[in-house]
């Protein structure tokens, strides 16, 4: 099925979207976007057609941007200098707050909430379901060359599902993000201090004004981060996989591990 179309002239990134998902994408898409002008923390490109019968959104196109992950890798690889290391903290503790603020957003309006399948979590997890993004990855942030800020896209919940589930644990975000840190890149090799240096900014601004105790926090998230990361949920969707993406998930796992181990140190 076709995905994506780009029309430079009338700047716009069509997105097909597949039916099960479509109003939901939509309606958080708008949400966000909302939300986004009131906080100023991060941008969602605009809806400015939506054709539901053709299975269709019509975006604002962002030009010349690069995904998080991108922008990541360049200035993080071998070699970079203290100032990109800065702007990395910035930007690490920028996601952190508009998660926050994302994961503050009212439930008792009209957006819809569409939860995980029954007994997903379990009921240690049961008092922190807040609004999620779902496939909150370094890839679905985009910066844009200009201003270098970040846009928050995709918000098509979990990728893992074929429904939508926009309603659940605080962790699920968390978790997402801090594994696609984590993934393997070869310019990045030897940079697990680093990262968590860019996690705990990260983790840091996202709690700063959370309503919840510090320890427990931390004890839940490395629950998540052992039973819930991607890796861990992918594999049992993907069963197929070349060696060199076995042998990259499992680099990359066991070096969520040991941050997940090193968590409470990490946070002190
Ligand atoms: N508004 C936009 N302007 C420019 N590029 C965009 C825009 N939206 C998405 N993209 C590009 O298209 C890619 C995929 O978009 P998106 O994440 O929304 O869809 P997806 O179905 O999740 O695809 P993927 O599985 O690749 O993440 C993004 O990583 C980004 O490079
Ligand atoms: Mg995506």
């Amino acid at each position: 099925m076709k995905k994506f179309e780009i029309d430079p002239d009338r700047k716009i990134f069509r997105k097909y979207i597949p039916e099960a998902k479509f109003l939901n994408e939509v309606a958080m898409s708008q949400r966000a976007k909302l939300l986004s002008e009131s906080t100023k923390l991060f941008r969602v490109p605009a809806i400015l057609n939506i054709e539901k019968e053709q299975g269709f959104v019509d975006l604002e196109l962002i030009e010349n941007c690069k995904t998080f992950r991108q922008f990541y890798i360049s200035n993080a690889k071998f070699g970079a200098n203290k100032k990109q290391k800065d702007l990395l903290i910035s930007h690490f503790s920028q996601l952190g707050k508009s998660l926050w603020q994302i994961h503050q957003e009212d439930m008792n309006d009209d957006l819809q909430k569409t939860s995980f399948p029954e007994g997903f979590f379990d009921e240690r997890f049961a008092n922190d379901h807040v609004f999620i993004h779902g496939d909150f990855t370094m890839r679905n942030i985009l910066i844009d060359s200009e201003k270098n800020e970040p846009y928050i896209i995709d918000w098509s919940i979990s990728p893992l599902f074929d429904f939508s589930a926009n309603f659940g644990p605080r962790y699920w975000d968390l978790t997402f993000f801090i594994s696609s840190l984590f993934l393997f890149s070869p310019s990045t090799l030897f940079s697990y201090k680093s990262k968590t240096e860019y996690a705990k900014a990260f983790l840091t601004a996202y709690i700063v004004e959370i309503d919840v105790d510090k320890a427990v926090f931390v004890r839940k998230l490395q629950q998540f981060l052992m039973e819930y990361n991607y890796y861990k949920l992918y594999d049992s969707k993907l069963k197929q996989r070349s060696l060199i993406k076995k042998v990259i998930q499992s680099y990359s796992i066991k070096k969520l591990y040991r941050f997940a181990n090193d968590l409470d140190k990490i946070m002190t």
